[in-house]
């Protein structure tokens, strides 16, 4: 196919990427958000948005089903990157990758039950600084979980601290400064170059 597809996931990373998009002169045909279309058109000749789930992104782009895609830091570094190109810090969603928990919880003891929803992440970091840790894998919520004793701690993206806060948990080490990254499938790169390059110096011009 000679157009390009750019994955998007709803929340967030739509809502933050659209007026980017905007900005770069790229407009989709209609309101993503009111719409439950999952393919959808732009304004651009050529270029079609799909909406996946955010943990999704780097796995469309991976397999080359979609051309680019939208996609945290921490998504990225949990799916490890395998096949993507990563151009461009977008620098939207910003927050920090951060083990949190109740005050005063010592993380160099061993044996940290740690809930997570990135067991890569975690699993790298903690075994970085020599500490042994047994990760509990879930899916959203992750403040609940030191609070109910199914973990010592949590490793969660932190943004204004609110959730910790209203919850009695602190942060307690940063692992990563997180943002949105563009990404780029690496066969597109070669085969689409032209096209790709062209929307992501339109969307570097628009970041700045
Ligand atoms: P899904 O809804 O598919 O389960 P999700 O809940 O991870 O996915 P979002 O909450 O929209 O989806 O988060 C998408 C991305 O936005 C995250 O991967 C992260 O990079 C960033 N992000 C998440 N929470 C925050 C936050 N509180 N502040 C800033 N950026 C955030
Ligand atoms: C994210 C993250 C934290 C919260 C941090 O959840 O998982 O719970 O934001 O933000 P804060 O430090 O500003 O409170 P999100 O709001 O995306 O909720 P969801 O993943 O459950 O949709």
């Amino acid at each position: 196919m000679d157009g390009l597809t750019l994955a998007l996931s709803k929340g967030r990373i739509l809502e933050e990427t659209l007026p980017l998009l905007a900005a770069a002169g790229i407009r989709p045909l209609e309101d993503p958000s009111a719409s439950r279309k999952l393919i959808l058109d732009t304004d651009t000749p050529g270029l079609r948005l799909v909406v996946v789930r955010a943990a999704d992104v780097p796995t469309y782009v991976q397999y080359g089903a979609a051309d680019l895609g939208v996609a945290g830091k921490d998504v990225l570094m949990e799916h490890g990157g395998e096949g993507l190109y990563a151009p461009l810090d977008l620098k939207l969603a910003r927050c920090r990758l951060m083990v949190a928990g109740p005050p005063g919880v010592d993380l160099e003891r061993g044996r940290l039950r740690v809930a997570t929803k990135y067991p890569r992440c975690t699993a790298a970091y903690f075994a970085g600084r020599g500490v042994q840790a047994e990760i509990i894998k879930l899916y959203g919520s992750m403040e609940l979980a030191p609070l109910v004793g199914l973990a010592d701690v949590i490793v969660d993206l932190v943004d204004t601290g609110a959730t910790l806060a209203a919850n009695g948990l602190a942060p307690l080490a940063p692992i990563a400064e997180i943002s949105s990254r563009l990404i780029v499938n690496k066969a597109s790169m070669k085969m689409k170059h032209a096209r790709v390059r062209d929307l992501i110096e339109r969307l570097a011009k628009a970041v700045s």
